[in-house]
């Protein structure tokens, strides 16, 4: 078994509403990480709550526990040297402080899109359920979202391009320029 490297992994914690934009900047720098030689993980909300969360809904004690996991194994990843990319709503603050406190080094990102955006690009069908009842306790539209307010990086995502946006992530990801 090989040991434990001194050098922790980045963890990179996107955080934003749904449709703002996390999956497909969080997908696009670990394909980079990849092409790079980087030790990298993707820890995506859909995937994880496929797999690590199954079961669990949106109440507040739902996503609390859901972050927690997430943290939990982007800890174990970080601690053996993996860049981890998280993507997931992670909507209250507090919790969000609770977890990347206990994850050296980690930085925050908020994936930001005004809500009309986010209706207006409407990805998964989603906001026009949610905004005609048929979703209930969905984020920015009958539950809430708390935005950071001292983020590593605060991406506008209805101003700048996806390259514009990852031209800022990946100093945070330890890559230097883009890679092919
Ligand atoms: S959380 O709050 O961090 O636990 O959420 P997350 O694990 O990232 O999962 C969010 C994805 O679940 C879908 N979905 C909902 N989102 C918000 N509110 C409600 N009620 C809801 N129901 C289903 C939605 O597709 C989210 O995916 P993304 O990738 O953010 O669009
Ligand atoms: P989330 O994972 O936050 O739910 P997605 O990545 O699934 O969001 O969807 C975001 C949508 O917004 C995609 O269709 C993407 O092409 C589009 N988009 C437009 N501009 C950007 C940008 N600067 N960064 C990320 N996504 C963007």
């Amino acid at each position: 078994m090989s040991p434990t490297p001194n050098v922790p992994g980045r963890v990179l914690w996107l955080t934003g509403l749904s449709g703002a934009g996390k999956s497909t900047l969080a997908s696009a720098l670990y394909q980079e990480l990849l092409a790079a030689g980087v030790k990298a993980e993707l820890l995506d909300g859909d995937a994880v709550r496929e797999n690590l969360s199954k079961g669990l809904g949106f109440s507040r004690a739902d996503r609390d526990t859901n972050v927690r996991r997430i943290g939990f194994v982007a800890g174990l990843l970080a601690r053996h040297g993996v860049t981890v990319l998280v993507s997931a709503i992670s909507p209250y603050a507090e919790t969000r402080r609770e977890v990347l406190s206990q994850l050296p080094g980690a930085a925050e990102v908020f994936v930001d899109a005004p809500l009309e955006t986010v209706t207006e690009r409407d990805v998964k069908g989603l906001y026009l359920k949610a905004i005609a009842g048929e979703i209930a306790h969905f984020t920015g539209v009958s539950d809430p979202y708390e935005a950071p307010t001292q983020p590593a990086l605060h991406l506008r995502t209805d101003l700048l391009s996806v390259e514009e946006c990852l031209e800022q992530l990946r100093p945070l990801a330890g890559l230097r320029e883009p890679v092919p």
